[in-house]
């Protein structure tokens, strides 16, 4: 069974398993944590060069989310020490940033939350570093246009399992494995709440997608198979084939008639 809430401003928001829903104050407070998450993201391309670290990365996410007067979501949960997940290459997600130089043709996923305001913006984009192969090219290029697919979908009287069909169909068209051990997720001023959201799933099935939901579409998609096992650190999954993999993620809110992204770049560079 599926609980729905109206939330209000002064409500104490616990991660009890019941989807919020929220009116006009959450928009505004969605879409400037999203807009400071796009910009951080935005940066990043001028960064992301052959020879840098995932360290330095991590210190460029962290000083500018601080200097914004945010803070990064990650710093501190759940026992995390960093500001970013930074995922290279068959790294599926929650790559933990450190002293690894980014080489030539690698591709790092970047996923960042700022909370600003007591909001969270999560959203996540997959880099090139220098020149990619085709490989990773059209890897990349199927992920960002299958979780777009899955966000096409999300609209008051669909599911979740609609958007975890639009995103499955199209990869497996393509013949990549679609990770099911990680999920979109419940966001708001939580930045881990219900629902979950599956980027594989059946058309009609799971909780139907109400105006003023916000949560989080991620797809990770491998080129390979969707098995993944995490490392010894306790954080890094992996594909156990070792073949690349890639994600992109955007916050949402659902609206009367479809849905409004909150992480959009506002430099028009989230496309790969
Ligand atoms: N940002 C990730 C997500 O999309 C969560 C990272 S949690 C961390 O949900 F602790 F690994 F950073
Ligand atoms: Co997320
Ligand atoms: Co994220």
């Amino acid at each position: 069974m599926t609980t729905y809430v109206t939330a209000t401003a002064d409500m104490r928001q616990a991660r009890d398993g019941t989807i919020k829903l929220h009116g006009p104050d959450g928009f505004a407070g969605m879409r400037r944590a999203g807009l400071l998450s796009a910009q951080v993201l935005d940066s990043l391309y001028d960064i992301i060069v052959p020879g840098i670290t995932t360290q330095d990365i991590d210190d460029h996410v962290r000083r500018m989310t601080l200097d914004a007067g945010a803070l990064p979501a990650t710093l501190g949960y759940r026992g995390y020490t960093h500001s970013c997940c930074t995922s290279i290459n068959h790294v599926v997600c929650h790559g933990i940033p450190g002293p690894k130089r980014l080489q030539e043709g690698d591709i790092v996923n970047v996923d960042v939350t700022s909370i600003v305001d007591g909001w969270h913006g999560d959203t996540n984009r997959t880099y090139f570093v220098g020149t990619p192969g085709i490989k990773a090219r059209r890897l990349v290029e199927v992920t960002y246009e299958a979780m777009m697919r899955g966000i096409e979908v999300a609209r008051p009287g669909n599911t979740i399992g609609d958007i975890g069909h639009a995103i499955q169909s199209f990869a497996e068209k393509h013949r990549y494995g679609v990770v099911r051990d990680f999920c979109g997720h419940g966001i708001g001023r939580l930045f881990h709440d219900a629902p979950e959201v599956v980027h594989a799933g059946r058309p009609g099935t799971g909780p139907e997608l109400r105006p003023g939901m916000f949560f989080t579409v991620e797809p990770m998609i491998n080129i390979g198979r969707a098995d993944v096992k995490v490392l010894e650190d306790g954080w890094t999954a992996v594909t156990r084939d070792k073949t690349l993999s890639a994600q992109f993620e955007h916050s949402i809110g659902i609206t009367e008639d479809g849905c409004e992204i909150f992480t959009t770049s506002p430099k028009g560079l989230h496309r790969p």
